[in-house]
């Protein structure tokens, strides 16, 4: 059997709270943090900043060497936020990578085979050092399939709308309806799961958790108590 890596995967959809908890686990733990949505959402930046959208770089494959070929650091929170930034060749991203029309054009050129290679190859020498909680979609089924612990978040559309509308009034957005956001939750849940590479899926030997009816605590509490009664 290949050799167990220290590495904590974290896969679930939408809005179930992965940045949240990955942030505690880490801080635990010691390891550090690898956000691959981050990843995701700044090349669909890129590429709208650019003048192009999903559409072009499936037809122009140059495009996505151009994505490749830009310096990509993932930051920390700034205190008080709860995403991280991403530094891009010279500019530092926050909320601009946190935009509804972001998280769709990330999602559709998620689904592209030769986008999700290089961003995966990136990933994987980002926590090829391991001591890392490493959060998205596919990071137990593709990314890492050694990880030591791998976990599967879930929960309902509706749960999952309602804490990202706290979220948001919470930052002072008000104009968001839960109706708009139950609707996106779902289409973006549809995207996710049904494409045909890396869907949206819990590993095989992933530890998955319901977490509609538990709080944060709750959550983490059970992840640490997994990972501790599995010594690497
Ligand atoms: O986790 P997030 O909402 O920031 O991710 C944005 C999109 O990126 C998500 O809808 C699908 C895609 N994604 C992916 O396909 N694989 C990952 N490992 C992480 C994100």
């Amino acid at each position: 059997m290949a050799e167990k890596l220290a590495i904590v995967t974290i896969d679930g959809p939408a809005g179930v709270g992965k940045t949240t908890i990955s942030r505690m686990v880490a801080a635990h733990l010691g390891y550090t943090c690898l956000d691959t949505g981050a990843m995701y959402r700044s090349f669909a930046w890129m590429l709208t900043r650019t003048g192009h959208d999903g559409e072009d770089l499936k037809k122009d494959p140059s495009l996505l060497a151009m994505l490749g070929n830009v310096e990509m650091v993932l930051l920390p929170p700034l205190p008080g936020e709860e995403n991280g930034r991403v530094r891009l060749g010279g500019q530092v991203l926050g909320p601009e990578l946190r935009t509804e029309a972001i998280s769709f054009l990330a999602s559709e050129i998620a689904s592209l085979p030769e986008l999700r290679r290089v961003l995966t190859l990136m990933q994987q020498r980002l926590g090829a050092k391991g001591r890392v909680v490493i959060e998205g979609r596919d990071t137990g089924t593709v990314v890492f399939p050694q990880a030591a612990w791998k976990f599967f978040l879930d929960a309902t559309p509706e749960e999952r709308t309602t804490r990202r509308l706290r979220q948001l009034r919470a930052r002072g957005d008000m104009a968001t309806s839960e109706a708009a956001l139950l609707e996106s939750i779902v289409a973006r849940d549809l995207a996710d799961r049904n494409r045909s590479i890396a869907p949206l899926v819990a590993a095989a030997d992933a530890y998955t958790i319901d977490t509609t009816n538990l709080d944060i605590r709750a959550v983490v509490g059970e992840m640490l108590a997994h990972i501790g009664s599995k010594p690497l």
